[in-house]
């Protein structure tokens, strides 16, 4: 892992890329950032851990723990958040006890939010491992993250 992450810096530094594409570049080489990619990171381009970690953590779209087996996505672009997406994203964040980037205490399932998933007829749309879930409501919501826990097909 370190001498992965150690040339992934190196080649970025090379490139005169800044520490926030730099780090995308490790987190897409590793998945995730681990407290010993960050280290090297710190080591690597000489900018203090306490740096590294402040934007590692200020991006949502960065990861500090391994994705789940499963992810859920909730759109949250326009079309979607005017027609409820947003108290869809809420009910995920209930049922499943986090928060968006954040994956359930079992490592089973990774919930993310999108700008946009390509498909605003569908609004408010939900993907769960590449399959898409229209018009979804907070009350679909648990019967879905249920089907998911058991590793049902979901309906729809
Ligand atoms: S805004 Fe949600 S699919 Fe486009």
């Amino acid at each position: 892992m370190v001498e992965k992450v150690r040339a992934v810096a190196q080649r970025c530094i090379e490139e005169g890329k800044g520490l926030v594409p730099l780090i995308q570049a490790v987190q897409a080489e590793c998945e995730y950032l681990p407290p010993e990619a960050l280290r090297t990171i710190a080591d690597t381009t000489g900018v203090p851990l306490s740096q590294v970690y402040s934007v590692a953590t200020f991006y949502h779209s960065f990861r500090l723990k391994p994705k789940g087996k499963h992810t859920c996505l909730v759109c949250l672009g326009t079309a979607c958040h005017v027609r409820g997406g947003e108290r869809v994203a809420e009910e995920f964040s209930r049922q499943l006890g986090v928060r968006p980037g954040e994956t359930t205490e079992d490592g089973e399932i990774t919930l993310e939010t999108a700008a946009c998933l390509g498909a605003c007829a569908l609004a408010p749309l939900v993907m769960v491992d590449g399959e898409y879930h229209a018009r979804m409501t907070p009350q679909k919501v648990k019967r879905l993250v249920g089907q998911v826990r058991r590793g049902e097909e979901a309906d729809e």
